[in-house]
């Protein structure tokens, strides 16, 4: 039976700090332009029925470091757009390829395609969790704050995919965790209510941003409207005033606190200018971990 990686809570936390070891060994030997073709002679599927940038390119530019080969596959132009049921090109994928690679809306549908492949599947992104972005997220903390251990992180806007993984993150990892969101963009019940049950108390929610980043290490903030969700941008937009990360929120944080943005971002929504370009924001050494986790995480379960 493959192991896949579609959301955090199927793995522990000793597991996950491997994976994050791995990315840092991983890292060096790339930037020492050490060899470590992990995944030699290997190909990755690379499913995609949302947009991406960094997603995309570094999976593809990791399985190539790795030794193997990345292949994308767009639902536009394959037979997935065309109605082929999922659990058909599941095992069609785990014939030619070694792992696969999906973003696309529910969760669901990750888990029917891993129910069905032979290989790993990974999930670059669902309507619920992101769960190699914040794998990313916290090889930047460490290597920014050495630790997560004793550090307060903050989310502010959206309860999303972004916030619900940051959710498990937290009750996994042990840290704690202030989320802010506004009425009816909350994160996931569902998810809330598991983290809460793991690690009662970590993982509070508020209305109030500004309560949410008080004195916090590490903040975190994403789009209002997600993929999918275009049509909402200008409730949403009234929904989320007094949500921008702006320097006067960013104030109330510790003064060597890091800013953290997935990206793309919308500056003057959920972000200001100044933030995003300013001292306290690692947002470019975080697009970059997403190459070193993901080929940890990929090497860890197709090597
Ligand atoms: N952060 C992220 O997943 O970016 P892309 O949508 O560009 O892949
Ligand atoms: N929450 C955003 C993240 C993009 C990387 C979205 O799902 O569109």
């Amino acid at each position: 039976m493959a192991r896949h990686f579609l959301a955090l809570h199927d793995y522990d936390k000793a597991e996950l700090d491997g994976m994050l070891t791995l990315a840092r060994e991983l890292k060096e030997k790339q930037k020492q332009g050490v060899p470590h073709r992990l995944l030699d002679g290997k190909a990755l599927a690379m499913i995609f029925e949302k947009s991406s940038t960094r997603t995309r390119i570094s999976f593809e530019v990791g399985m190539f470091q790795l030794g193997g080969h990345g292949l994308f596959i767009s639902n536009r132009d394959s037979q997935i757009g065309r109605g082929e049921p999922i659990r058909d090109t599941a095992r069609v994928m785990s014939r030619y390829c070694d792992g696969v690679m999906i973003r696309t809306f529910g969760q669901e549908i990750v888990d029917e395609f891993a129910r069905y492949a032979s290989v790993p599947v990974i999930n670059g992104l669902t309507d619920l969790f992101h769960p190699c972005q914040i794998m990313a997220d916290l090889l930047t903390v460490l290597e920014h704050k050495r630790t997560y251990e004793g550090l307060k992180f903050a989310w502010v806007g959206d309860g999303n995919n972004m916030a619900n993984t940051w959710i498990e993150a937290a009750a996994i990892f042990g840290f704690d965790l202030a989320l802010a969101c506004p009425a009816g963009y909350r994160p996931d019940q569902a998810v809330l209510a598991w983290a809460d049950a793991k690690a009662p108390g970590r993982i509070t929610v508020t209305d109030d941003p500004k309560a949410a980043v008080k004195d916090a290490d590490v903040i975190n903030t994403d789009v209002w409207a997600s993929m999918g969700q275009e049509s909402e941008q200008k409730e949403r937009e009234r929904a989320f005033a007094g949500y921008c990360l702006d320097d006067a929120l960013l104030a109330l944080a510790k003064p060597d606190a890091i800013v953290l943005h997935c990206l793309p971002a919308h500056r003057g929504e959920e972000i200001a200018d100044s933030v995003i370009e300013g001292k306290n924001s690692v947002v470019w050494d975080e697009a970059e971990n997403r190459l070193h986790i993901q080929k940890a995480i990929m090497a860890t379960l197709m090597g």
